[in-house]
């Protein structure tokens, strides 16, 4: 039993002789004995409480959960393309937005974040029909993620859709921009919750994976440990957030499907071994400290989706790509990864025909991995522009570094090369060359690489190493098992 000492200001009009008042954080204050009151609308008390706190509650109030806030943006109070209507029951406030049903029909609004942190927007929506309606979730013009609004069985059956995400403080368009003719479902309001916590993961998370509404996997869910393929291909599959820790040495074949909202976070000394991962249709996935080997198609493939952060991994000995990036996926970073013993390191963008799907997208930043005498595509280049390329350690890489084709931009930054005759070059097999921006970048008995024309500029923070000390910091800190996580 703690007693603390607040004042509060609420309208009184209580018969009541208890009054709770709910706490941040889960805990409660109940009041023993209240005052008989006047009848004022508004008092002002000086209470001296008896109050029941849980562990921490008290830290709480100062903490990041006093920050956390909900607000509610009404459909009616945004920007419909269609109408406001009230026909079909069950929604709040005075409608909902019935957009017209095209691509493009959306609804948006401004919302405030009064700190920056995780966040999450909460749509609450109907579909009275059978089949889902999809929608991109937008922000600042960026889609953050492409949502199924499923069929809800009738128009005033009501149900919500969640996505997590990180919201700078101050003001952003949030905006459900429908894909198909079908339109949007009726959407009733989204309830937008700021000030979760801190905006980045722990450990360091720079670049592309940062942007389009930042990468925070599963977030704070309490993890699941797996050590079988079969646990493991379950949990990648849940709907939910979650933080998925790899324990041992897990053994399977083909590619293992992986929903949105996940950390795969490898306790020390996992591997996967056999299989890999393919992150298809997901957004903020992130997959850290695990060993790969032998898998037999690709380790990691990342396809149609955005914000996914691949981080310390190890990667030998498979059969495709160690990690492949394609088919319009955006907003990724891969950093501080090891290839060794393996020839096709990361490929990003996969074929000459598609850029329909991957011009505008592939945005990706490669930064601290270490290519250590792996064969080709350090990485392999289509269409992304910029793509970002720096403090990277190449030694003894056999075919070569980086190509920029099909009309890419890449930015190759304060790298070290040794031992590796072909650091950088435009062009590719039968893939035409893309342009190339090399600064600041070290050779050791390694030529300098073919670079030319310009690249777009980065759009976020970061700061590039002294490349004289990467081979050092990289040799010390990339792959699996350098970190705990
Ligand atoms: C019906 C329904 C609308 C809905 C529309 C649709 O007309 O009454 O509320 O928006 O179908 O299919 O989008
Ligand atoms: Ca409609």
């Amino acid at each position: 039993m703690t007693e603390a000492s607040l004042i509060i200001t609420i309208p009184i009009n209580w018969e009541s002789a208890f009054l709770s008042v709910a706490l941040p954080g889960g805990a409660a204050i109940v009041l023993a004995s209240c005052p008989e009151n006047n009848g004022e609308v508004m008092k002002q008390l000086r209470l001296i409480a008896c109050v029941s706190l849980l562990t921490g509650a008290i830290v709480a109030l100062s903490g990041q959960a006093a920050q956390a806030a909900t607000v509610r943006y009404e459909a009616e109070s945004g920007s419909c393309t269609g109408t406001i209507d009230s026909n079909h029951a069950g929604f709040s406030g005075s409608g909902f937005c019935n957009g017209t049903n095209a691509v493009g029909a959306g609804v948006q609004w401004t919302v405030t974040a009064p700190v920056s942190g995780a966040a999450s927007i909460a749509i609450r929506y109907a579909n009275g029909t059978t089949t889902a309606r999809t929608a991109q979730v937008q922000v600042n013009g960026s889609t953050v993620t492409t949502l199924q609004f499923a069929g809800t069985g009738a128009w005033t059956t009501w149900t919500t859709a969640t996505v997590n995400l990180n919201l700078n403080a101050g003001n952003h368009t949030v905006r459900l921009n429908p894909t198909t003719a079908n339109g949007l479902a009726n959407i009733d309001f989204i309830d937008v919750t700021t000030g979760g916590g801190n905006p980045q993961p722990p450990g360091g998370l720079v670049g592309w994976a940062t942007q389009g509404g930042g990468t925070t996997g599963g977030g704070s869910a309490s993890p699941t440990t797996v050590n079988s393929a079969s646990a493991l291909t379950s949990a990648l599959s849940s709907s939910s957030a979650a933080v998925i820790r790899v324990s041992g040495t897990i053994s399977c074949s083909g590619m293992l499907r992986v929903a949105s909202n996940k950390s795969i976070l490898g306790n020390s000394g996992a591997t996967i071994a056999g299989c890999g991962l393919n992150v298809s249709e997901a957004s903020n996935v992130i997959i850290r400290n695990i060993s790969f080997r032998d898998w037999n198609d690709d380790a990691i493939n990342v396809q149609y989706s955005t914000r996914v952060w691949i981080d310390h991994n190890s990667f030998t000995n498979g059969t495709d790509g160690a990690v492949d990036i394609k088919r319009s996926s955006d907003f990724v970073t891969v950093s501080w990864n090891r290839v060794f013993g393996h020839d096709k390191s990361m490929l990003l963008g996969h074929s000459d025909d598609n850029a329909g799907e991957d011009v505008g997208h592939l945005r990706v930043t490669y930064h601290h991995n270490w290519f250590d005498g792996s064969n080709q595509r350090h990485p392999r280049v289509r269409f992304g522009n910029p793509v970002h390329v720096y403090n990277n350690l190449y030694s003894s890489v056999g075919g070569y570094g980086v190509a920029s084709t099909e009309g890419a931009g890449v930015l190759v930054e304060g790298n070290y090369f040794e031992n590796t005759d072909d650091p950088y070059h435009l062009g590719e097999g039968d893939s035409g060359p893309g342009t190339l921006v090399a600064r600041n970048n070290v050779f050791v008995n390694s030529p300098t690489g073919q670079a030319g024309g310009s690249v777009a500029s980065i759009p976020y923070q970061y700061t590039v190493e002294n490349p004289n000390n990467v081979k050092a910091s990289v040799t010390a800190g990339a792959g699996a098992g350098r970190i705990s996580v």
